[in-house]
């Protein structure tokens, strides 16, 4: 049976789980929609491999997705959207949304005029987030700081472990000496240690990510190419994983917030 357009699902990928939370903010913006997720924890982190490596992935995962119908692609991953973008753009033939990191809005709200950003090594080295920062630094300084090993940390859902903790307080005091009151989350893995975070930071810092920017402009182009979904009843969620199953289905749900089902990706 053909499934209406409006109908197909909205394909969404990460080199792992943390672009969960970019899924949690879409399925709060659209209920009714059919959300399919690919975490390729099989390859995480990409955040230090080189960008041939990336751009494989993301078309692979692109080309995986459309094969199953998708409506829409998510990029839930600063660090593909920095190196890929552009090139899976080039030949994808539905919409996709993707994510940089939140500097404009930070370097608008910063009151002390220095911001933070967490974010991956090459997500930091990219020319995009030098444009970002010569755009947006004349009136803040926009320091850049790079989190090895906090992408594997949240991979193994060890959001409040002490090893997660103290490589948190390494990266996030020296931004903090120097007068940080913003802090941007550049990774979508780190959306899931806001908590811990918070703690470090205190109440004077803001945190702030672009999740909730990402699913707000996935409504926009969904209504403005007439293909948001007019069903009343809420929308599934399918997941896959390149990483083993058993492990991929308890990380998965635990992130999610209930048992959930994984499938092999490929
Ligand atoms: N969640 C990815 C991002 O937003 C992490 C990339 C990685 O695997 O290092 O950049």
């Amino acid at each position: 049976m053909r499934i209406p357009p409006n109908e197909a699902p909205i394909g969404v990928f990460d080199s792992g789980v943390g672009g969960l939370s970019v899924l949690l903010s879409i399925r709060r913006e659209l209920p009714a929609e059919h959300l399919s997720y690919v975490a390729d924890s099989g390859n995480a982190p990409y955040g230090d491999r080189h960008a041939a490596f990336i751009e494989d992935r993301a078309t692979e995962i692109t080309k995986f997705l459309l094969a199953s119908g998708v409506k829409a692609i998510v990029v839930a991953c600063n660090t593909v959207t920095v190196v890929a973008i552009e090139k899976l753009r080039a030949w994808c033939p539905v919409p996709i949304v993707a994510m940089e990191p939140a500097i404009r809005p930070a370097s608008g709200r910063t009151r002390s005029g220095v911001v933070g950003v967490l974010a991956t090594s090459q997500t930091l080295a990219s020319p995009n987030v030098a444009r970002l920062c010569a755009r947006y630094g004349n009136d803040a300084q926009i320091l850049l700081q790079s989190c090895p090993g906090l992408v594997e940390q949240v991979e193994r859902t060890e959001l409040t472990s002490d090893t997660t903790r103290s490589l948190l307080l390494r990266y996030i005091s020296p931004l903090l000496e120097a007068g940080a009151d913003t802090i941007v989350l550049g990774c979508t893995h780190y959306l899931f240690l806001r908590q811990i975070i918070g703690e470090i930071v205190g109440p004077n810092v803001a945190i702030i990510d672009s999740a909730d920017a990402v699913a707000c402009e996935l409504v926009r182009r969904l209504g403005f190419h007439r293909t948001t979904s007019l069903q009343s009843q809420a929308g599934y969620e399918r997941f896959f994983s390149s990483a083993p199953l058993e492990q991929a289905r308890t990380t998965i749900s635990a992130l999610w917030g209930r048992p959930v089902m994984v499938h092999a990706l490929g």
